[in-house]
């Protein structure tokens, strides 16, 4: 899980590398790289940690004149973060230089092959078994594209990467199989990177290419070609509309702190062309044709996976539709019961999850249909479903995720409304009602954001020498508090777990003390009364309580954290900011690096 770009123009190249990278680092940062042909020799700057130690390296400025270059932003997995496995790699005799994204899984084979004929390896990756397979491509032929065909024929795994060499300046060669990989068609320039931001600033003309395609590209021209036959394909240039500067932190000390505050902005955007406002209906133009599913799959991960289980109680509690609600890592390797009628959806923010994509595509083998939920548009899962609805939340660029969920939750609230009026399970005054409801949360949310953030940095300070948390939940809030401790232990690294709270006595009950806090889901529905006895269970034991709540509730508990109430499931999308932001000021109190926790990624393109 890395992020590639590849750039050949007019422009000094390492400028635009160097750029392309800072908005790819989301995507790994362990280490960076890039590689450039100058006066016929390959140059290559690579080292271990964030981009900042490879501008460090590059401050010397004799780089600057080469106009051809690919670069490479790393999340380890094979090999250890350090300077050699970063890349770019080139083969023995410094001719090509290759990044690459994605895991070859045969590379331990071929590597073994190589080495009987001679090759001699500086690293421990599976990048460099890949180069130089390329290398030894090129003994039987002067094509590159043929040595790359050939290659990636030889090659199992899912990959995507870019090449240069030696002998052909100002010219690249990038491919996918199961990994992003986006060409921008510039004027006079043309690039290639695992995610459009990477070069948003020259061209804003995309291509998406598909497994198994390979381009060639110089300053001027580029083709794609089918891998294995290598006959052209003829692509749609599509235009992308959205700004860069959305991509960007708008004055937010971080990321995520200005993807939390957007959710308002974000449940807007996500109601847009979704609901006729004169008539307030809901109007779901994409699902046209397709017959009410007897019964749904959703299948996804993390936070994607808890929005989906959130979506089980409104679809089947709207809809009347029953939910089974998968991980996707476990559903891939899972027998799959076919039973009609059932409509598999995979939940996605990135649309490139590994996980989430061999699910679908399982599915999709044995004839079966798949709706997208997916926020980045033309991304894997979006292009590999039946149906796409996509929730434009806008990019989210912080690891944790969290307006994408926000987004992930209206599109699944109104998906219930729509097949429980096809149902006539629920009346026309009820959905009308619904969706002026849900119109009026942006302003709400807007309005409630600052206290919630007042609150949580309060509560931070007294809990932040917890080193444990239980979150607990019931009923629509289990999902919720599932997704509490998510949100914390990724970001400020406080151990937490999340608990349907009538659960709690059949074991981890045994853990509290007055050293282990909880924080409590004790919003005002009709469950309020299971979550209090659970409560005094844990009060009985000494443990301190945080009870995020409505008003008028009555619990007994350590700190009460008042939000309005709003009726089911609107309560929410003020309790999912809620969680957000403890987590987020937890991490900031700790001193943690918010945007980009260690030993994540924001997209997991890998197994
Ligand atoms: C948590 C988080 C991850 C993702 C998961 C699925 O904050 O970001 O748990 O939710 O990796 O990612 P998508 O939704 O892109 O498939």
């Amino acid at each position: 899980m890395c992020g590639i770009i590849a750039y050949t123009g007019h422009r000094p190249a390492v400028p635009v590398i160097i750029q392309g990278l800072k908005s790819l680092e989301y995507r790994g940062y362990d280490s960076a790289g890039l590689a450039f042909e100058h006066s016929g020799r390959l140059h290559l700057f690579r080292a271990s940690g964030k981009l900042q130690a490879l501008e460090h390296k590059l401050a010397g400025g004799q780089v600057l004149h080469a106009t051809t270059g690919i670069g490479h932003t790393r999340w380890a997995t094979h090999g250890l973060p350090n300077e050699t496995n970063a890349h770019p790699h080139l083969d023995v005799h410094y001719n090509l230089a290759l990044v690459h994204n994605g895991i070859i899984e045969n590379f331990q084979q071929l590597k073994s092959l190589l080495m009987d004929k001679g090759c001699t390896f500086r690293s421990e990756t599976d990048t460099e078994v890949l180069v130089c397979l390329i290398a030894h491509g090129l003994e039987h032929t002067d094509s590159i594209i043929e040595a790359l065909s050939w290659s990636m024929s030889q090659v199992q795994g899912s990959y995507a990467f870019a090449l240069i060499s030696r002998q052909h300046p100002g010219r690249i060669w990038a491919a996918r199989k199961a990994s992003p990989l986006i060409l921008g068609a510039g004027t006079g320039e043309n690039f290639a990177a695992s995610d459009i931001p990477a070069f948003l600033p020259y061209t804003r003309d995309v291509v998406f290419l598909e497994d198994d395609e390979l381009v060639e590209m110089d300053a001027g021209n580029w083709t794609v070609y089918r891998a294995h036959s290598l006959t052209p394909v003829s692509k749609q240039v599509q235009r992308i509309k959205w700004d860069v500067q959305a991509a960007q932190k708008g004055g937010y000390r971080h990321f995520m702190l200005k993807e939390i505050l957007e959710q308002p902005k974000v449940l807007m955007d996500c109601l847009a062309g979704r609901v006729d406002r004169k008539n307030n209906t809901i109007n779901l133009s994409e699902l046209q044709g397709l017959p009410v599913p007897s019964r749904l799959h959703i299948v996804a991960c993390g936070t994607s996976f808890n929005a989906g289980l959130w979506g089980k109680y409104v679809l089947e509690g709207l809809a009347g539709i029953p939910v089974n609600v998968e991980i996707a890592s476990e559903f891939r390797y899972r027998v799959l019961v076919e039973e009609p009628g059932t409509l598999y959806v995979s939940i996605s923010q990135s649309g490139e999850t590994a996980d989430t994509l061999a699910g679908q595509r399982m599915v999709r083998e044995r004839g079966l249909p798949v709706l997208g939920l997916c926020n980045v548009v033309g991304s894997s899962v979006a292009r590999e479903s039946d149906r796409v609805l996509y929730t434009q939340a806008g990019p989210e660029i912080s690891v944790a995720s969290t307006k994408a969920m926000c987004s992930q939750l209206v599109m699944l609230y109104l998906l219930a409304l729509y097949w429980g009026h096809a149902k006539d399970r629920i009346d026309s005054r009820t959905v009308r009602r619904a969706v002026t409801d849900l119109y009026s949360l942006p302003a709400m949310m807007e309005a409630q954001l600052p206290r919630i953030q007042t609150m949580a940095q309060k509560l931070c300070a007294q809990y932040a020498r917890a080193r444990s948390f239980f979150y607990l939940g019931r009923g629509i809030n289990f999902p919720l508090a599932l997704e509490g401790a998510l949100k914390l232990k990724e970001i400020s690294y406080i151990h937490a777990q999340g608990y349907a709270a009538g659960e709690l006595k059949h074991g981890p009950i045994a853990l509290i003390d007055n050293e282990l806090p909880t924080f409590a889901l004790a919003l005002n529905n009709d469950l309020l009364g299971k979550i209090q006895s659970n409560l005094m269970e844990i009060k009985a034991r000494n443990g301190p309580i945080i009870a995020l709540t409505n008003p008028e509730t009555v619990l007994d508990v350590n700190d009460r954290w008042e939000i309005p109430w709003l009726e089911d499931p609107l309560n929410s999308f003020l309790v999912l900011p809620a969680l957000q932001l403890f987590a987020y000021e937890m991490a900031v109190y700790l001193g943690k690096d918010v945007d980009q926790p260690r030993n994540l990624a924001k997209s997991v393109t890998v197994e």
